[in-house]
């Protein structure tokens, strides 16, 4: 198959067959695909839950933007885009004025010229920065790894090459000049990755290759000599793929559970594959943890499951309705619940991977809980123990913590690490609770209250700890298979949708992004409280959590919103008190990473204003706290992932390019990576300075 380099490129308008679900200007492909039209579908969370934790506690106790007219211009003489074949940098979507701030200006790691929303088909980076494709879908692990051909894949050869829609991104250390690149591959565009593809009747080998371009790669990297390219080591002993039909252990209270028995595996001790691997986390002693979330659109005929208990536990997962979208049933009973009722409960789990032993069986932690998990980030508590932050990627859903009963052994010595290996097994389960402390003063409309802030404090509600059930009527075990479930019943905070999370290495403060939740406020749906403020939610907000004595064994804190997001312009957006004028608008914070200077770094997945989405670096200390600066955009219908901000490179992972309504391999909506006459491949991408320099200083 070749794409002929004549052949238009879609508009970038949609041409779906119909709109799509979400307000924040996805594709309605990337719902379907991505999270099974999770916005279609009515939030599964219908609990009164507040209501009753109300009860309980009164019994016990801006912008670097151009003029409009500037904007081709200015941006053309501002920022680089390379790395594809880009189209004309269309337009200021968004709307507003552009105040070039000086870069000069700005903390350490924010020193570069701010680039504007823009809709080029390119990664668009600051100008004097370069970039490179790390590795793309397809490209080869193995020394035996057949080269990538569109036309002939089949799971055979996917098992040996990268695989599809990078995401989470972690750079683990190797040698003097190798480190070990691991990444998430979250799911599958069945219509943009196969030929003449026929949704309504897949192949076998397009199922099976769909089935080994979701998982994990593991893949040793060198650094290139006067450059921050990294280059892949084909064939590095340490090089792996997990994926549809790679062994993992479940491991910790619900191993051997009789509701994780399948006719495959009685004991209920080993599920195949890992699926829809959002974001994720790295911990101290060197493993990577990765997060299954949406993972009910998997599985076909939940409507033969009519027993009202586990009915009710299947639509508060979203998993509902007859054939599922890519079909995997057909081929494998594994994925029909009317065979196999329990597989569906052997997903939706933390996973933790060795990186450094390849021969290793990675590990479903069932102690974490099971939810639509979307990251698992870890800090240390005052003595020695491990937290681990995690939110629930689902309109009103919910954020949790996870803290170890036994304490991190320090160090990389095969003690340690056989020490540290099952820490995540033992430990208790945590779902927060946020109080405003302006209440009667949040209207849905983003107006700050009197105090000039949305903040409050919080506590942390105990869930289960080891075998032990915190929640009456649920036991240990299903309280972990059914989290939802038992967090609806003691009052936790419905949440507009918790992504990514992020202790700040230097404060302890812990971020969370919190994409949009459009529901907010709608008839019959929770309103707007201080912590979820806007009604109607488009462009989200970040969160900055504050442990009590900055113990992350804690079971109170406070908190404030950092960010409510949206084009500075908007008068219900606020970036941290800092002069909306001088900000880059921001829509959608999903992944968030620190940088070596402190700064907070987020990367957008959809964007309600117009623009391509983007990576952002955010001062969150001192005087410019809040200022907020784009640093580079995505291509055609992608979003940005990952993100690793090194002192002297960026990675991202640019996921699902070209993911417009109506695209197919035949007719792509995006030229990305390899230009004209080509597929788009999703890929990882670094960012260097052209002068050898720091990033940002
Ligand atoms: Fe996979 Fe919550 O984004
Ligand atoms: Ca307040
Ligand atoms: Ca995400
Ligand atoms: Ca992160």
């Amino acid at each position: 198959m070749t794409v002929s380099p004549e052949r238009p490129l879609l508009p970038v308008v949609d041409t779906g067959d119909r709109p799509s679900p979400c307000s924040t200007g996805r594709a309605a492909l990337t719902c379907r695909y991505r999270c099974g039209d999770a916005c279609a579908h009515d939030a599964p969370n219908t609990s009164t839950n507040e209501t009753f934790a109300d009860v309980l506690a009164a019994a016990t106790s801006r912008r670097t933007l151009l003029r409009t007219g500037a904007v081709i211009g200015a941006a053309a003489a501002t920022t680089v885009a390379v790395g594809g074949p880009a189209a004309a940098t269309k337009g200021r979507p968004g709307g507003g004025s552009h105040h070039p701030q000086r870069p000069g200006s700005a903390p350490h790691g924010l020193r570069f010229e701010a680039v504007p929303p823009n809709t080029t088909d390119a990664v668009t980076i600051p100008s004097g920065y370069r970039q490179d494709v790390v590795i793309r879908w397809g490209d080869p692990l193995f020394k035996d790894s057949p080269r990538f051909d569109v036309n002939r894949q089949t799971g055979a050869s996917q098992r040996r090459q990268f695989g599809y829609n990078n995401d989470f991104v972690g750079l683990l250390p190797l040698g003097r000049d190798t480190h070990l690149l691991v990444v998430n591959h979250e799911y599958t565009d069945e219509q943009i990755m196969f030929p003449k593809y026929v949704k309504a009747s897949p192949t076998r080998d397009q199922v099976e290759a769909a089935l080994a371009a979701h998982g994990l790669s593991v893949v040793a990297v060198r650094e290139q000599r006067r450059s921050g390219a990294l280059e892949p080591i084909v064939g590095h002993p340490l090089n792996r793929r997990l994926h549809g039909s790679t062994e993992f252990r479940l491991s910790g209270p619900v191993a051997g559970h009789e509701l994780v028995r399948t006719k495959a595996d009685p004991q209920g001790r080993t599920a195949l594959g890992t699926f829809n691997n959002c974001s994720g986390g790295l911990t101290p002693w060197g493993t990577w943890l990765t997060a299954e979330e949406n993972i009910n659109q998997y599985f076909a005929n939940a409507a033969t499951r009519t027993d009202p208990v586990e009915a009710k536990r299947l639509k508060r997962y979203g998993v509902a309705g007859t054939t599922s979208e890519r079909q995997w049933e057909k081929y494998e009973d594994r994925f029909d619940l009317a065979k196999e009722p329990n597989e569906v409960n052997r997903f939706g789990w933390i996973v933790e991977v060795d990186p450094y032993d390849p021969t290793s069986t990675p590990r479903k932690r069932t102690a974490l809980g099971r939810f639509k998990h979307e990251a698992a980030q870890p800090r240390i508590t005052r003595d020695g123990r491990v937290a681990v932050y995690m939110g629930d990627d689902e309109r009103f859903d919910y954020f949790y913590k996870f803290v170890s009963h036994g304490k991190v052994k320090r160090g990389r010595s095969l003690r340690a690490r056989r020490h540290n290996a099952d820490l995540l097994d033992h430990g208790t389960l945590y779902v927060a609770k946020f109080t405003g402390d302006s209440p009667g003063e949040i209207d849905g409309s983003g107006k700050l209250p009197a105090d000039g802030r949305f903040d409050g404090g919080g506590e942390w509600i105990p869930l289960v700890s080891g075998d032990r059930s915190h929640v009456p009527g649920f036991s240990a075990a299903e309280v972990l298979l059914f989290t939802r479930l038992a967090a609806d019943t003691v009052g936790a905070t419905k949440m507009d949708r918790p992504e990514d999370v992020e202790p700040s290495p230097r404060s302890g403060k812990v971020y969370v992004a919190l994409t949009n939740n459009s529901n907010r406020g709608a008839a019959g749906q929770a309103p707007a409280d201080e912590a979820n403020p806007r009604n109607a939610n488009k462009n989200g907000h970040v969160l900055e959590l504050t442990e009590a004595r900055n113990d992350s064994a804690a079971t109170s804190f406070a908190w404030n919103l950092l960010l409510v997001c949206g084009d500075p312009d908007d008068p219900s957006t606020y970036f941290g008190g800092y002069p909306k004028k001088d900000v880059s608008p921001i829509s959608c914070p999903d992944n968030v990473a620190f940088d070596p200077h402190g700064n907070l770094w987020i990367s957008t997945d959809g964007n309600a204003l117009g623009s391509h989405d983007g990576l952002f670096g955010v001062s969150v200390e001192g005087r410019s706290r809040g200022l907020t600066k784009q640093f580079l955009t995505v291509p055609t219908g992608a979003e940005t992932c990952g993100p690793v901000i090194q002192r002297d490179r960026v990675l991202v992972a640019v996921q699902h390019p070209g993911e417009k309504d109506g695209a197919t391999v035949e007719q792509p909506a995006s030229q990305w990576p390899d230009g004209p006459g080509t597929v788009p491949r999703p890929a990882v991408v670094a960012v260097w300075r052209a002068d050898g320099r720091d990033i940002g200083v």
